[in-house]
Protein backbone atom coordinates (compact mmCIF):
# COMPACT_ATOMS: atom_id res chain seq x y z
CA UNK A 1 0.00 0.00 0.00
CA UNK A 2 1.59 3.37 -1.09
CA UNK A 3 -0.05 6.28 1.55
CA UNK A 4 0.89 9.39 0.56
CA UNK A 5 3.47 11.81 2.52
CA UNK A 6 1.50 14.70 4.48
CA UNK A 7 3.09 17.93 4.91
CA UNK A 8 4.85 19.45 7.89
CA UNK A 9 3.83 23.65 8.26
CA UNK A 10 6.09 24.73 11.15
CA UNK A 11 4.93 27.37 12.78
CA UNK A 12 7.28 29.94 14.60
CA UNK A 13 7.00 33.29 16.32
CA UNK A 14 7.12 35.33 19.16
CA UNK A 15 4.93 33.76 22.14
CA UNK A 16 1.32 35.39 21.98
CA UNK A 17 2.35 36.16 18.26
CA UNK A 18 -0.90 33.39 17.38
CA UNK A 19 0.80 30.33 16.24
CA UNK A 20 -1.33 28.10 18.57
CA UNK A 21 -4.87 30.01 17.30
CA UNK A 22 -3.70 29.92 13.83
CA UNK A 23 -2.55 26.63 13.50
CA UNK A 24 -5.95 25.50 15.29
CA UNK A 25 -7.61 27.12 12.89
CA UNK A 26 -5.91 25.10 10.36
CA UNK A 27 -5.87 22.22 11.40
CA UNK A 28 -10.00 22.58 11.81
CA UNK A 29 -10.02 23.57 8.12
CA UNK A 30 -8.01 20.60 6.81
CA UNK A 31 -10.26 18.27 8.94
CA UNK A 32 -13.45 19.45 7.46
CA UNK A 33 -11.82 18.90 3.98
CA UNK A 34 -11.86 15.18 5.13
CA UNK A 35 -7.39 15.62 5.58
CA UNK A 36 -5.93 13.33 8.50
CA UNK A 37 -4.10 16.33 10.44
CA UNK A 38 -2.84 16.72 13.58
CA UNK A 39 -1.56 19.54 15.71
CA UNK A 40 1.90 19.39 17.77
CA UNK A 41 1.82 22.40 19.94
CA UNK A 42 5.18 23.11 21.82
CA UNK A 43 3.53 24.81 25.15
CA UNK A 44 1.26 21.27 25.15
CA UNK A 45 3.99 18.45 24.65
CA UNK A 46 5.60 20.52 27.07
CA UNK A 47 3.41 18.75 29.74
CA UNK A 48 3.88 15.30 28.19
CA UNK A 49 6.50 14.36 25.64
CA UNK A 50 8.82 17.39 26.04
CA UNK A 51 8.04 17.35 30.36
CA UNK A 52 11.27 18.41 31.93
CA UNK A 53 12.57 20.32 29.41
CA UNK A 54 13.06 24.55 30.00
CA UNK A 55 14.55 27.23 28.03
CA UNK A 56 18.36 26.99 27.74
CA UNK A 57 19.05 26.77 24.01
CA UNK A 58 20.16 23.27 24.41
CA UNK A 59 16.76 22.00 25.87
CA UNK A 60 14.46 24.05 23.17
CA UNK A 61 16.91 22.61 20.84
CA UNK A 62 16.39 19.34 22.34
CA UNK A 63 12.38 20.10 22.50
CA UNK A 64 12.54 20.95 18.06
CA UNK A 65 14.15 17.49 17.80
CA UNK A 66 11.25 15.39 19.55
CA UNK A 67 8.44 17.26 17.94
CA UNK A 68 10.68 17.03 14.49
CA UNK A 69 10.85 13.33 15.27
CA UNK A 70 6.86 12.91 15.80
CA UNK A 71 6.22 15.28 13.29
CA UNK A 72 8.22 12.84 10.56
CA UNK A 73 6.10 10.04 12.22
CA UNK A 74 2.76 11.03 11.22
CA UNK A 75 3.71 13.00 8.00
CA UNK A 76 4.92 9.34 6.84
CA UNK A 77 1.39 8.56 7.52
CA UNK A 78 -0.12 10.41 5.27
CA UNK A 79 -0.98 13.23 7.79
CA UNK A 80 -0.74 16.32 7.49
CA UNK A 81 1.06 18.12 10.93
CA UNK A 82 1.06 22.01 11.94
CA UNK A 83 3.30 22.31 14.32
CA UNK A 84 3.80 25.52 16.31
CA UNK A 85 6.24 25.72 18.60
CA UNK A 86 8.52 29.28 19.25
CA UNK A 87 11.51 27.52 17.70
CA UNK A 88 13.60 30.72 17.80
CA UNK A 89 16.58 29.81 16.57
CA UNK A 90 17.45 29.77 12.61
CA UNK A 91 20.00 26.71 13.47
CA UNK A 92 16.61 24.58 15.07
CA UNK A 93 14.07 25.47 11.95
CA UNK A 94 17.05 24.87 9.61
CA UNK A 95 17.64 21.17 11.13
CA UNK A 96 13.84 20.57 11.50
CA UNK A 97 13.65 21.24 7.28
CA UNK A 98 16.54 18.98 6.63
CA UNK A 99 14.84 16.23 8.68
CA UNK A 100 11.16 16.56 7.67
CA UNK A 101 10.41 16.22 3.71
CA UNK A 102 7.26 18.31 2.70
CA UNK A 103 8.53 21.13 5.86
CA UNK A 104 7.45 24.86 5.52
CA UNK A 105 7.86 27.38 7.46
CA UNK A 106 5.18 29.74 8.26
CA UNK A 107 6.25 32.67 10.49
CA UNK A 108 3.80 34.30 12.46
CA UNK A 109 4.62 37.60 12.78
CA UNK A 110 3.90 40.21 15.39
CA UNK A 111 5.70 43.09 16.70
CA UNK A 112 6.77 42.12 19.98
CA UNK A 113 4.80 45.10 21.90
CA UNK A 114 1.78 43.90 20.44
CA UNK A 115 2.18 40.41 22.13
CA UNK A 116 3.13 42.17 25.36
CA UNK A 117 0.37 44.25 25.20
CA UNK A 118 -1.79 41.04 24.27
CA UNK A 119 0.19 39.15 27.04
CA UNK A 120 -2.51 36.69 27.54
CA UNK A 121 -0.87 34.22 29.55
CA UNK A 122 0.33 36.79 32.11
CA UNK A 123 3.66 35.86 31.10
CA UNK A 124 5.43 39.15 29.89
CA UNK A 125 4.81 40.74 32.78
CA UNK A 126 6.81 38.16 34.73
CA UNK A 127 9.76 38.54 32.18
CA UNK A 128 9.90 42.34 32.29
CA UNK A 129 9.97 41.70 36.40
CA UNK A 130 12.50 39.37 36.07
CA UNK A 131 10.39 36.37 37.38
CA UNK A 132 10.83 34.39 34.42
CA UNK A 133 14.61 34.34 32.92
CA UNK A 134 15.00 33.59 29.76
CA UNK A 135 11.85 34.78 27.78
CA UNK A 136 11.96 35.20 23.94
CA UNK A 137 12.07 38.83 22.69
CA UNK A 138 12.45 40.33 26.23
CA UNK A 139 15.55 38.23 27.36
CA UNK A 140 16.23 35.50 25.09
CA UNK A 141 16.74 35.74 21.30
CA UNK A 142 13.72 35.14 18.70
CA UNK A 143 16.11 34.99 15.33
CA UNK A 144 12.96 35.82 12.31
CA UNK A 145 12.98 33.75 9.59
CA UNK A 146 15.01 34.84 6.45
CA UNK A 147 13.04 33.24 3.64
CA UNK A 148 9.37 31.75 5.00
CA UNK A 149 6.98 29.64 2.64
CA UNK A 150 4.37 31.99 4.22
CA UNK A 151 4.45 35.05 6.52
CA UNK A 152 1.30 35.72 8.59
CA UNK A 153 0.64 39.25 9.80
CA UNK A 154 -1.47 38.40 13.05
CA UNK A 155 -1.66 42.41 14.31
CA UNK A 156 -2.99 43.45 10.31
CA UNK A 157 -4.71 41.00 9.23
CA UNK A 158 -7.60 38.09 10.65
CA UNK A 159 -7.46 34.73 12.08
CA UNK A 160 -9.71 33.73 8.83
CA UNK A 161 -7.95 35.60 6.24
CA UNK A 162 -4.66 33.82 7.63
CA UNK A 163 -5.56 30.23 7.83
CA UNK A 164 -7.28 31.01 4.31
CA UNK A 165 -3.67 32.39 3.14
CA UNK A 166 -2.38 28.87 4.85
CA UNK A 167 -5.02 26.81 3.03
CA UNK A 168 -4.55 28.42 -0.16
CA UNK A 169 -0.62 27.79 0.20
CA UNK A 170 -0.84 23.91 0.45
CA UNK A 171 -2.58 24.18 -2.58
CA UNK A 172 -0.75 26.44 -4.94
CA UNK A 173 2.55 24.87 -3.71
CA UNK A 174 0.80 21.18 -4.02
CA UNK A 175 3.49 20.30 -0.53
CA UNK A 176 1.64 16.98 -0.66
CA UNK A 177 4.33 14.86 -1.64
S1 LIG B 1 10.58 26.53 22.16
O1 LIG B 1 11.43 27.74 22.25
O2 LIG B 1 10.19 26.24 20.76
O3 LIG B 1 11.21 25.38 22.78
O4 LIG B 1 9.25 26.91 22.98
P1 LIG B 1 7.82 26.15 22.98
O5 LIG B 1 7.98 24.69 23.17
O6 LIG B 1 7.04 26.61 21.81
O7 LIG B 1 7.17 26.69 24.32
C1 LIG B 1 6.80 28.03 24.41
C2 LIG B 1 5.72 28.21 25.48
O8 LIG B 1 6.30 28.13 26.78
C3 LIG B 1 5.82 29.19 27.61
N1 LIG B 1 7.04 29.78 28.16
C4 LIG B 1 8.05 30.40 27.50
N2 LIG B 1 8.21 30.78 26.22
C5 LIG B 1 9.39 31.39 25.89
N3 LIG B 1 10.39 31.64 26.76
C6 LIG B 1 10.26 31.29 28.06
N4 LIG B 1 11.24 31.54 28.92
C7 LIG B 1 9.04 30.65 28.48
N5 LIG B 1 8.60 30.17 29.67
C8 LIG B 1 7.40 29.64 29.46
C9 LIG B 1 4.91 30.05 26.78
O9 LIG B 1 3.60 29.78 27.22
C10 LIG B 1 5.09 29.57 25.35
O10 LIG B 1 3.89 29.34 24.66
P2 LIG B 1 3.39 30.25 23.44
O11 LIG B 1 2.28 29.46 22.86
O12 LIG B 1 4.53 30.42 22.49
O13 LIG B 1 2.94 31.55 24.04
MG1 LIG C 1 0.77 28.75 21.96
Amino acid sequence: MNISHGSVLWFTGLSGAGKTTTASAVLQKLRERGRPAELLDGDELRAVICKGLGFSMEDRFENVRRIAYVANLLSRNGVDVLVSAISPYRAMRDYAREQIPGFAEVYVKCPLHVCEMRDVKGLYAKARSGEIKNFTGVSDPYEEPLQPALTLCTSSAPLEENAQAVLAYLDQKQVRL
